[in-house]
């Protein structure tokens, strides 16, 4: 798994039996291999889709596609596993539009994940799985999110209600009733996960985030700016509804900097963590708790290690009335958790068995997801 905050691969190796909403998983061990600083840059710079070069984008898909076959070798070498039968590889998304909008006299939604499967497959000698959204979109859906099979086949309970929130890039999270069905599965992005503050940590301090919310902990919320950032179409709109760089990548950062004032640079870095925390809680409150009782909010992703974060959504979480605890509790270490739902949904693909919630991407039919390169 690669996300959208452009960090580097994780990789977590999984044994898996059974299968569909049944099949138990193992996780053996997973271990994340950053992205050396210049490939970060090529990545972030192919998601302007204003200036990037084709042949930059057909030479980074390749590039990708071996430096995940590496990521993956690194992580079988220092956890001593020879052989793996399969690998899934969500590749790096450079641009996605869940929507449908007119282009040319058709109405298209569309998606760009990078990271040559053909590539991996060859280097690693298994088949390899790639390209998960496109079946998704092309069955009416919005291509994400697709962490929900993992949360189902995970977290589901008969007892409790669960709300499992993923802080990456974005911040996305499924919405489980207890004893819920597939199909009473609730999923959506809720907003900028860590995109935001990590893009303004790096233009005002040069830095790629912020370190345990240290400069967060430091500055002042700004309530006027945030209830002003807060009053987004995006944050009203009722989900099925994904986001991604488009909705908050540079344009967003240009102006919200605009909006400073005098404003210190610390006060921002805190105006825009509670502005992560609040629109999550805000989602929770407007669009999930109205329709069943909820009592558990797990929480992952690279967000849940910024405590400052952390610690304004609990407030927030604690009011609404839920428990929130980390993933590592139900045994999925955080940072795991997105690269284990890839290593599934691999798994179901390569079964012919499909792998999206039609509930949660909004699409007409459970679709098998990917493509497959053979060796
Ligand atoms: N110790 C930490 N303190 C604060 N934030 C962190 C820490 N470690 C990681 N992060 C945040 O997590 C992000 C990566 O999270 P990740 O779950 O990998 O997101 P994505 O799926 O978008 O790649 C980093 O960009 C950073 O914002
Ligand atoms: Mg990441």
């Amino acid at each position: 798994m690669s996300g959208t905050s452009a960090d580097g691969v994780d990789v977590a190796l999984v044994r898996i039996l059974g299968g569909g909403f049944k099949l138990r998983f193992h996780l053996l061990s997973h271990k994340h291999i950053g992205y050396p600083p210049s490939v970060r840059r090529a990545v972030l710079a192919a998601m302007n889709s204003q200036r990037a070069a084709v042949s930059d984008l057909s030479r980074l898909n390749f590039l990708l596609g071996s430096l995940y076959a590496d990521a993956i070798c690194k992580a079988q070498r220092s956890l001593g596993i020879k052989k793996i039968d399969l690998a899934g590889c969500h590749g790096q998304t450079i641009y996605h539009q869940g929507e449908v909008s007119a282009f040319l006299g058709k109405k298209i939604a569309c998606t760009w994940q990078l990271g040559e499967g053909a590539i991996i497959a060859a280097q690693l000698r298994v088949p390899v799985v790639s390209d998960f959204r496109p079946a998704d979109l092309a069955a009416g859906g919005k291509g994400a999110p697709l962490v929900p099979f993992l949360d189902y086949v995970a977290f589901r309970s008969l007892r409790a209600g669960r709300i499992v929130q993923n802080i990456g890039g974005i911040a996305n999270l499924t919405a489980i009733p207890a004893g819920a069905k597939p199909e009473q599965v609730t999923a959506f992005d809720t907003g900028p996960g860590n995109m935001v503050v990590d893009q303004l940590m790096q233009s005002l301090y040069g830095r790629p985030y912020d370190r345990n919310g240290e400069v967060a902990r430091e500055g002042n919320i700004l309530q006027p700016l945030l209830e002003e950032l807060l009053d987004n179409h995006y944050f009203k709109r009722r989900p099925p509804k994904t986001a991604g760089r488009e909705e908050f990548g540079r344009e967003y950062i240009e102006a919200f900097l605009k909006k400073r004032g005098r404003a210190s640079k610390a006060d921002l870095v805190a105006t825009a963590t509670a502005l992560t925390a609040q629109s999550i809680a805000r989602a929770v409150k407007s669009f999930i708790l109205p329709g069943a009782k909820y009592r558990d909010f797990i929480v992952s992703g690279g967000g849940s290690k910024n405590s400052t974060l952390l610690k304004i959504l609990s407030q927030e979480t604690t009011r609404l009335g839920l428990i929130l605890r980390p993933s590592d509790d139900f045994g999925i270490p955080s940072q795991a958790k997105e690269a284990v739902a890839f290593a599934l949904l691999a798994y179901q693909t390569w079964r012919h068995q499909p792998g999206n919630i039609p509930s949660a991407t909004g699409a007409e039919r459970p679709a098998v997801l990917g493509k497959i390169s053979y060796v």
